[in-house]
Protein backbone atom coordinates (compact mmCIF):
# COMPACT_ATOMS: atom_id res chain seq x y z
CA UNK A 1 0.00 0.00 0.00
CA UNK A 2 2.67 2.54 0.77
CA UNK A 3 4.16 1.85 -2.68
CA UNK A 4 1.28 2.93 -4.33
CA UNK A 5 0.85 5.76 -2.29
CA UNK A 6 4.36 6.71 -3.15
CA UNK A 7 4.11 5.69 -6.71
CA UNK A 8 0.75 8.19 -6.40
CA UNK A 9 2.51 10.91 -5.11
CA UNK A 10 5.19 10.44 -7.70
CA UNK A 11 3.34 10.47 -10.62
CA UNK A 12 1.61 13.25 -9.42
CA UNK A 13 4.42 15.36 -8.97
CA UNK A 14 5.75 14.41 -12.52
CA UNK A 15 2.61 15.64 -13.44
CA UNK A 16 2.82 18.74 -12.30
CA UNK A 17 6.43 19.85 -13.34
CA UNK A 18 5.19 18.80 -17.13
CA UNK A 19 2.10 21.50 -16.68
CA UNK A 20 4.50 23.49 -15.25
CA UNK A 21 6.89 23.17 -18.00
CA UNK A 22 3.84 23.29 -20.63
CA UNK A 23 2.74 27.04 -18.90
CA UNK A 24 6.31 28.15 -18.75
CA UNK A 25 7.03 27.30 -22.55
CA UNK A 26 3.62 29.41 -23.64
CA UNK A 27 4.69 31.79 -21.39
CA UNK A 28 7.83 32.29 -23.00
CA UNK A 29 6.78 31.79 -26.92
CA UNK A 30 4.30 34.57 -26.09
CA UNK A 31 6.90 37.22 -24.88
CA UNK A 32 9.20 35.65 -27.84
CA UNK A 33 6.25 36.61 -30.57
CA UNK A 34 5.69 40.12 -28.93
CA UNK A 35 9.76 40.69 -28.97
CA UNK A 36 9.80 39.13 -32.82
CA UNK A 37 6.41 41.39 -34.26
CA UNK A 38 7.49 43.76 -37.15
CA UNK A 39 8.30 47.28 -35.84
CA UNK A 40 5.61 48.09 -38.79
CA UNK A 41 2.43 46.48 -36.67
CA UNK A 42 3.47 48.77 -33.42
CA UNK A 43 1.73 52.10 -32.60
CA UNK A 44 3.07 55.05 -34.72
CA UNK A 45 5.51 52.63 -37.26
CA UNK A 46 5.68 54.62 -40.84
CA UNK A 47 5.14 51.95 -43.58
CA UNK A 48 5.51 54.92 -46.37
CA UNK A 49 8.41 56.50 -47.92
CA UNK A 50 9.77 60.33 -47.00
CA UNK A 51 12.59 62.14 -48.72
CA UNK A 52 13.62 65.85 -49.43
CA UNK A 53 14.81 66.83 -53.10
CA UNK A 54 15.78 70.11 -52.99
CA UNK A 55 17.82 71.83 -51.90
CA UNK A 56 20.52 70.33 -51.94
CA UNK A 57 23.63 69.79 -49.59
CA UNK A 58 25.79 72.60 -50.15
CA UNK A 59 24.31 74.61 -51.60
CA UNK A 60 23.43 78.13 -51.29
CA UNK A 61 20.21 79.85 -50.81
CA UNK A 62 19.47 83.61 -51.44
CA UNK A 63 17.46 85.19 -48.35
CA UNK A 64 14.63 87.16 -49.36
CA UNK A 65 14.02 85.42 -51.89
CA UNK A 66 11.63 82.19 -52.66
CA UNK A 67 12.95 78.81 -52.85
CA UNK A 68 10.74 75.59 -53.90
CA UNK A 69 11.48 73.26 -51.04
CA UNK A 70 10.51 69.87 -52.66
CA UNK A 71 9.55 66.02 -51.54
CA UNK A 72 8.49 62.71 -52.08
CA UNK A 73 6.23 60.91 -49.62
CA UNK A 74 4.15 57.80 -49.44
CA UNK A 75 1.61 56.61 -46.84
CA UNK A 76 1.38 60.16 -45.37
CA UNK A 77 -1.64 62.98 -46.06
CA UNK A 78 0.26 65.90 -44.24
CA UNK A 79 3.81 67.25 -43.95
CA UNK A 80 5.72 69.79 -41.22
CA UNK A 81 8.23 71.45 -42.04
CA UNK A 82 11.00 73.18 -40.13
CA UNK A 83 14.76 74.21 -40.00
CA UNK A 84 17.61 74.37 -37.98
CA UNK A 85 20.61 76.72 -38.31
CA UNK A 86 22.20 75.42 -34.81
CA UNK A 87 22.60 71.79 -36.39
CA UNK A 88 19.34 70.45 -34.86
CA UNK A 89 19.26 71.99 -31.56
CA UNK A 90 16.60 74.20 -32.24
CA UNK A 91 13.88 74.46 -34.93
CA UNK A 92 11.88 76.85 -37.18
CA UNK A 93 8.42 75.94 -37.94
CA UNK A 94 8.37 76.53 -41.65
CA UNK A 95 4.86 75.45 -42.48
CA UNK A 96 2.58 73.00 -41.16
CA UNK A 97 -0.35 70.67 -42.50
CA UNK A 98 1.26 70.67 -45.65
CA UNK A 99 -0.53 68.52 -48.43
CA UNK A 100 2.02 65.88 -49.16
CA UNK A 101 0.36 65.72 -52.98
CA UNK A 102 1.70 69.29 -53.02
CA UNK A 103 5.28 68.12 -53.62
CA UNK A 104 6.86 71.57 -52.83
CA UNK A 105 6.68 74.77 -50.69
CA UNK A 106 7.37 77.99 -51.76
CA UNK A 107 9.65 78.97 -48.75
CA UNK A 108 10.59 82.71 -49.01
CA UNK A 109 13.98 82.11 -47.32
CA UNK A 110 15.22 83.95 -43.59
CA UNK A 111 17.18 87.26 -45.31
CA UNK A 112 19.87 86.40 -42.77
CA UNK A 113 23.51 85.24 -43.54
CA UNK A 114 23.21 81.62 -41.87
CA UNK A 115 26.29 79.17 -42.82
CA UNK A 116 25.22 75.61 -41.87
CA UNK A 117 20.76 75.41 -42.05
CA UNK A 118 18.94 71.99 -42.69
CA UNK A 119 15.45 71.26 -43.02
CA UNK A 120 13.38 68.54 -41.18
CA UNK A 121 10.25 67.24 -42.80
CA UNK A 122 7.80 64.72 -41.00
CA UNK A 123 4.88 63.66 -40.84
CA UNK A 124 1.64 64.90 -39.38
CA UNK A 125 -0.38 61.87 -38.81
CA UNK A 126 2.66 59.89 -38.09
CA UNK A 127 5.81 61.90 -36.22
CA UNK A 128 7.63 58.37 -37.16
CA UNK A 129 7.95 59.69 -40.09
CA UNK A 130 11.31 62.32 -40.06
CA UNK A 131 13.50 63.05 -42.53
CA UNK A 132 16.59 65.61 -42.26
CA UNK A 133 18.94 67.37 -44.72
CA UNK A 134 21.40 64.77 -45.75
CA UNK A 135 24.20 68.14 -45.85
CA UNK A 136 23.72 71.63 -44.04
CA UNK A 137 23.28 74.33 -46.86
CA UNK A 138 23.87 78.19 -46.88
CA UNK A 139 22.05 81.22 -47.01
CA UNK A 140 23.32 84.44 -47.65
CA UNK A 141 21.96 87.56 -46.65
CA UNK A 142 20.65 90.24 -49.57
CA UNK A 143 20.16 93.71 -49.56
CA UNK A 144 17.28 94.79 -51.23
CA UNK A 145 16.98 98.16 -52.89
CA UNK A 146 13.54 98.54 -54.00
CA UNK A 147 13.27 101.00 -56.97
CA UNK A 148 10.66 102.93 -55.39
CA UNK A 149 12.84 103.39 -52.74
CA UNK A 150 16.11 104.30 -54.89
CA UNK A 151 14.54 105.58 -57.73
CA UNK A 152 18.02 106.78 -58.97
CA UNK A 153 18.48 103.64 -59.83
CA UNK A 154 16.27 103.63 -62.57
CA UNK A 155 18.54 106.19 -64.55
CA UNK A 156 21.38 104.97 -66.50
CA UNK A 157 24.15 107.01 -64.65
CA UNK A 158 22.52 107.02 -61.16
CA UNK A 159 23.59 105.06 -57.88
CA UNK A 160 22.59 105.05 -54.64
CA UNK A 161 24.65 104.87 -51.35
CA UNK A 162 23.81 102.36 -48.64
CA UNK A 163 24.92 101.75 -45.34
CA UNK A 164 24.07 98.70 -43.44
CA UNK A 165 25.88 96.58 -40.37
CA UNK A 166 25.20 93.36 -42.62
CA UNK A 167 27.29 94.24 -45.93
CA UNK A 168 29.31 97.87 -44.52
CA UNK A 169 28.88 100.55 -46.79
CA UNK A 170 28.65 100.87 -50.58
CA UNK A 171 27.72 102.02 -53.40
CA UNK A 172 25.65 101.13 -56.28
CA UNK A 173 26.03 102.27 -60.08
CA UNK A 174 23.79 101.31 -62.74
CA UNK A 175 25.11 101.28 -65.72
CA UNK A 176 23.50 101.51 -69.62
CA UNK A 177 22.77 97.76 -69.21
CA UNK A 178 23.79 96.72 -65.57
CA UNK A 179 24.11 97.25 -62.06
CA UNK A 180 27.27 97.16 -60.42
CA UNK A 181 28.74 97.57 -56.33
CA UNK A 182 31.20 98.20 -54.78
CA UNK A 183 32.37 98.71 -51.09
CA UNK A 184 32.94 101.92 -49.71
CA UNK A 185 34.94 101.02 -46.88
CA UNK A 186 39.14 102.15 -47.18
CA UNK A 187 41.24 99.32 -47.96
CA UNK A 188 43.94 101.24 -45.49
CA UNK A 189 42.18 101.50 -42.43
CA UNK A 190 38.66 101.37 -42.88
CA UNK A 191 37.21 104.58 -43.08
CA UNK A 192 34.28 105.34 -45.36
CA UNK A 193 35.51 106.71 -48.95
CA UNK A 194 33.20 109.32 -50.51
CA UNK A 195 32.55 109.34 -54.37
CA UNK A 196 33.22 112.37 -55.79
CA UNK A 197 30.97 112.50 -59.08
CA UNK A 198 32.79 115.30 -60.80
CA UNK A 199 35.97 113.58 -60.45
CA UNK A 200 34.81 110.24 -61.20
CA UNK A 201 36.94 109.12 -58.18
CA UNK A 202 36.32 107.80 -54.41
CA UNK A 203 38.27 109.76 -51.60
CA UNK A 204 39.18 108.76 -48.53
CA UNK A 205 38.54 111.78 -45.76
CA UNK A 206 41.17 110.11 -43.33
CA UNK A 207 44.45 109.38 -45.38
CA UNK A 208 43.88 110.81 -48.74
CA UNK A 209 43.42 107.81 -50.50
CA UNK A 210 42.14 107.75 -54.10
CA UNK A 211 40.17 104.52 -56.03
CA UNK A 212 38.59 105.11 -59.43
CA UNK A 213 35.38 104.21 -60.80
CA UNK A 214 35.71 100.59 -61.06
CA UNK A 215 37.90 100.73 -57.40
CA UNK A 216 41.07 100.28 -58.36
CA UNK A 217 43.85 102.47 -56.36
CA UNK A 218 45.44 105.28 -58.17
CA UNK A 219 46.71 106.99 -55.38
CA UNK A 220 47.82 105.63 -52.14
CA UNK A 221 48.56 104.59 -48.53
CA UNK A 222 45.64 102.07 -49.73
CA UNK A 223 46.49 98.75 -50.46
CA UNK A 224 44.11 97.26 -52.48
CA UNK A 225 41.48 97.74 -54.84
CA UNK A 226 37.85 98.40 -53.07
CA UNK A 227 35.83 95.15 -52.42
CA UNK A 228 33.18 94.01 -55.04
CA UNK A 229 29.68 93.02 -54.26
CA UNK A 230 27.79 90.96 -56.89
CA UNK A 231 24.25 92.23 -57.99
CA UNK A 232 21.21 90.99 -59.46
CA UNK A 233 17.93 92.68 -61.14
CA UNK A 234 14.84 91.12 -59.92
CA UNK A 235 12.59 91.65 -62.05
CA UNK A 236 9.51 90.51 -59.82
CA UNK A 237 10.17 92.69 -56.96
CA UNK A 238 12.20 95.50 -59.06
CA UNK A 239 14.74 95.74 -57.06
CA UNK A 240 18.44 95.14 -57.30
CA UNK A 241 20.13 92.57 -54.81
CA UNK A 242 23.38 92.77 -53.45
CA UNK A 243 25.42 90.72 -51.67
CA UNK A 244 28.56 89.70 -50.44
CA UNK A 245 30.66 87.30 -53.58
S1 LIG B 1 41.76 104.93 -44.18
FE1 LIG B 1 41.63 105.55 -46.20
S2 LIG B 1 43.52 106.32 -46.69
FE2 LIG B 1 43.74 105.68 -44.67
Amino acid sequence: MENNASQDALLKRREFIQESGRKALGLAGLVLLTQCGSADDEPGAFNGSLSLLAPEGGSVLRGGLVFDITWQATGLSQLKLEYSSNQGQNWNLIASNLPVSAGSYAWTVPNEPLETVILRLSGVDNPAAEVQSPAPFKIRYNYILRETEFPALTTVGGFASVDISLLGSFIVFRTDSDYFALSRICTHAGCDVGWQAAQNQFVCPCHGSRYNAQGQVIQGPAPDPLAGLATEYEADLEAVLVFEV
